[in-house]
């Protein structure tokens, strides 16, 4: 059919749909450039993520390459050997097995896997060898949805902020209280399992200091895309002064602090939290000795600013659904102003 004066159909349904490869192409290659967008794993800022990127690199321009070859070929052919003249009902010359093209398309997918194997294997000999012997020795449990983080050589309990300093190896075992969880620090390493039963390892060397967002990389339940976590690489200096002051007791309480002391024993707060040198010592939920000098609170997902810290005491379900903190019984505007003024003085 002809649409006198229009272009034809087809050649509008062409032009769309390459307008929409285009687009699409478009907005792909932006999410590349953005170098610094948090959970890139890119941009590697440890020594085995390096090595991994390595690795990384030469299996994608090597999938390029081939990608260009057989996209290629396929168009090529499409020109090529396409129906010229609609009367012409001939067929092309049949082929029967060609012995040279099948060794060829059997051999040279075999030396592509081969290669991709030799770099794997170089690559995994480097992450997955021993950590150094002064490795820094970090424990890490998860749970539903946060996580508990131990230093073992160092006497030390937090959760959910992980500090390490600058170019020293770290060496984390992971455990599970509960489901399967994954450890990940998309710009320091590689994704790690945490399993229930058994500890997992693994371990990096970070190269630069600053704040690093993780995240839990394995489906864990309700809560699952809630579960963050934050990694403060830092120098040996500052990591020695946090160490030190982490394991102090909490400090004195005076004013609506103490008075909100008071409360947190009282009611079921301490249940489930630690805080140490106080009669608080559960442990469902996070330690609290010194959360007010975390950067952030509720696993991760909220700034630690007074107004999220009220909000959180006040009513955690609305910020993040599913959370295992459920009050048995309501607290007063009171309680919760109070309660707050100490979370918030638990430097
Ligand atoms: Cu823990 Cu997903």
């Amino acid at each position: 059919m002809r649409l006198t004066g229009h272009a034809p159909a087809w050649r509008l349904a062409r032009m769309a749909g390459l307008v929409a490869i285009g687009a699409v192409v478009a907005a792909f290659l932006a999410g590349c450039g953005a170098v610094d967008t948090p959970q890139t794993m890119l941009f590697p800022r440890s020594d085995n993520n390096q090595a991994i990127n390595d690795l990384y690199a030469p299996l994608t321009w090597l999938a390029v390459v081939i990608f260009i070859i057989v996209q290629g070929l396929l168009v090529y052919s499409i020109f090529r050997f396409r129906v010229r003249d609609d009367d012409d009902d001939s067929i092309p010359p049949q082929i029967h097995g060609n012995t040279r093209l099948e060794i060829v398309w059997t051999l040279a997918p075999s030396i592509v896997v081969v290669i991709m194997l030799i770099l794997t294997y170089q690559t995994m000999a480097v992450i997955e060898a021993d950590p150094p012997p002064d490795a820094l020795r970090v424990r890490v449990v998860g749970h539903q949805w946060w996580w508990e983080v131990h230093y073992p050589d160092h006497d030390v309990v937090t959760a959910n902020e992980i500090h390490i300093p600058i170019d020293r190896a770290v060496y984390f075992e992971l455990e599970s209280n509960d489901v399967i969880h994954s450890f990940w620090v998309p710009r320091l390493m590689g994704k790690r399992d945490l399993m229930p039963g058994s500890t997992n390892t693994i371990w990096f060397t970070p190269s630069e200091e600053g704040l690093y967002l993780g995240q839990c990389a394995e489906y864990c339940g309700t809560a699952h895309a809630q579960m963050r976590f934050h990694v403060v690489v830092e120098s040996e200096t500052a990591f020695n002064n946090w160490l030190e002051r982490q394991r102090e007791p909490a400090v004195e309480m005076t004013g609506d602090a103490a008075e909100g002391a008071a409360l947190f024993v009282s009611r079921a707060c301490v249940t489930c939290h630690t805080i140490r040198g106080t009669d608080a010592i559960g442990t469902i939920g996070p330690d609290l000795t010194h959360v007010a000098r975390r950067s952030y609170i509720a696993g991760g997902i909220l700034e630690n600013t007074p107004g999220n810290v009220r909000n959180w005491i006040g009513d955690s379900q609305s910020l993040k659904p599913g959370n295992l903190m459920v009050l048995p019984v309501e607290l007063s505007e009171e309680d919760i102003r109070l309660l707050t003024a100490y979370i918030l003085a638990l430097k």
